[in-house]
């Protein structure tokens, strides 16, 4: 790529924007002379289990000194590997740490977050280092890709969700510098509104219906930790008008996980499962990855009976410690001919793998139908959906039979559009 003409001082060539989310975290970018051709990472490595990822893990591990050891899905693997081989005291890993402040009114400097193993470190230094994995990523892609172009042609944005507040806006925008971007090319983006600027954009379906001025629709961003919930008015200038204040809950994509991971437990204890973690933590984060990638293949029509891979090792714990076969114990459970395990395949009947994503999609159905019900939204008719979450084909499937009389949009990549429209 040709560096495009520079234009006069202080102004910048490209765009490079970072969504840092709860469980996944990438970053973009694009030239100003063509905005729309949208540079994403390709290669995160997410390990054994063959996973397509355009993010990583928002995942943190530090050296036992606290200095910065890596990022993401290579975060994750360095951990499982030191525990396999009991080398991990005093390494600390931060994993899923945006939830823990979503519900912190006043995030500042002084707020701290816990590794897995409970060690506080102040939140500053987790977000801004996890900035500076991501920025030099990005730096060194650019210079990849390109020649000459430099960080001060770069404009910088973050996006956050919609319903931080000011204190907790300025928090970012201070791990941001501490990252090392220059203060001046730092912008700020709210997540729904990125998501819907993409949508606008690129959606062929959406750019008919929404483009209209007095448009007005609701933003539905499913994600891993969270549901956010917007409402928009496209004004006559192009801008956003916000018709409904940013809400939403803890009803991401990650609980199901949650629920599966809570199912497991039952089955083979809570103490079975603590060892397993302990001793065989490469297995255990396999079982959670495996997990994503049936996960993404559930529909609303999904019939018969799921087949989750287990560790080997995870039954050979049990079998150590419990009297109780495995079909007896699922038996005691009231799972029999629901649940199965045989080999390291454990057998689960669809409505069992639909429950576990009943609960958070329930709740987000629920609370969207609340606001749809308020008299000044009446006028809303269309809902865009996106977030990882909004990906999920049974989620697809269960809001189209919710909101039949509205129009439900999902564009292409939804789990991106935040991303790319920021
Ligand atoms: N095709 C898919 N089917 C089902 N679930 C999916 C799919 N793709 C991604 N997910 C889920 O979406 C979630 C991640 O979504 P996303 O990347 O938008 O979240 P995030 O930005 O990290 O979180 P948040 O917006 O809450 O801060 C994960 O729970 C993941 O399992
Ligand atoms: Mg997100």
């Amino acid at each position: 790529m040709a560096v495009p003409g520079r234009k006069s001082k202080g102004s910048h060539l490209l765009v490079a924007a970072f969504d840092f989310g709860t469980t996944y975290s990438g970053y973009a970018f694009s030239f100003l002379n063509d905005p729309l051709k949208i540079v994403t990472n390709q290669s995160w490595i997410a390990g054994s289990e063959k996973l397509i990822s355009l993010k990583t893990p928002t995942c943190v591990l530090l050296k036992p000194n606290k200095e910065f050891h890596s990022f993401g899905f290579e975060a994750e693997n360095k951990y499982a590997d030191l525990a396999e081989d009991d080398e991990h005291h005093g390494w600390l890993l931060f994993r899923r740490f945006k939830m823990k402040l979503h519900n912190t009114d006043g995030l500042s400097r002084h707020t701290t977050i816990e590794d897995i193993n409970g060690t506080s470190m102040p939140a500053m230094k987790i977000f801004s280092m996890s900035l500076r994995f991501l920025r030099e990523h990005f730096l060194d892609a650019l210079g990849k890709q390109t020649c000459g172009v430099l960080e001060k042609d770069v404009q910088y944005v973050i996006t956050l969700p919609a319903i931080w507040n000011d204190s907790a806006k300025q928090f970012m925008r201070e791990a941001a510098i501490q990252s090392g971007m220059e203060s001046s090319r730092i912008k700020l983006a709210l997540e729904p509104e990125a998501a819907s600027i993409w949508c606008q954009q690129v959606t062929t379906q959406a750019k008919q219906v929404l483009t209209g001025t007095g448009s007005k629709y609701m933003v539905i961003d499913l994600g891993g930790g969270t549901a956010d919930i917007s409402v928009h008015e496209k004004l006559c200038n192009g801008q956003l008008k916000e018709l409904h204040k940013a809400s939403g809950g803890p009803w991401g994509g990650s609980y199901v996980d949650k629920n599966y991971i809570k199912c497991v437990t039952d089955i083979f204890g809570t103490e079975s499962i603590e060892k397993f973690k302990l001793e065989q933590m490469a297995d255990f984060f396999d079982i959670q990855r495996e997990f994503e990638t049936k996960k993404r293949g559930i529909k609303g029509d999904t019939e018969g009976k799921i087949t989750f891979k287990i560790s080997a090792s995870l039954k050979e714990i049990y079998n150590e410690s419990e009297k109780e076969s495995l079909t007896d114990k699922l038996s005691s459970l009231g799972l029999s001919g629901k649940m199965s395990v045989t080999g390291d395949k454990l057998r689960v009947d669809n409505s069992i793998v639909k429950s576990w994503f009943d609960g958070p999609v329930n709740s987000m159905i629920g609370h969207v139908k609340g606001i749809l019900a308020e008299p000044k939204m009446k006028d809303v008719k269309l809902m865009l959906l996106v977030g990882g979450f909004g990906e999920s084909h049974y989620v697809q499937d269960r809001m189209k039979n919710e909101f039949g009389s509205k129009h439900v949009i999902i564009p292409e990549e939804a789990g991106l559009g935040v991303l790319k429209g920021a």
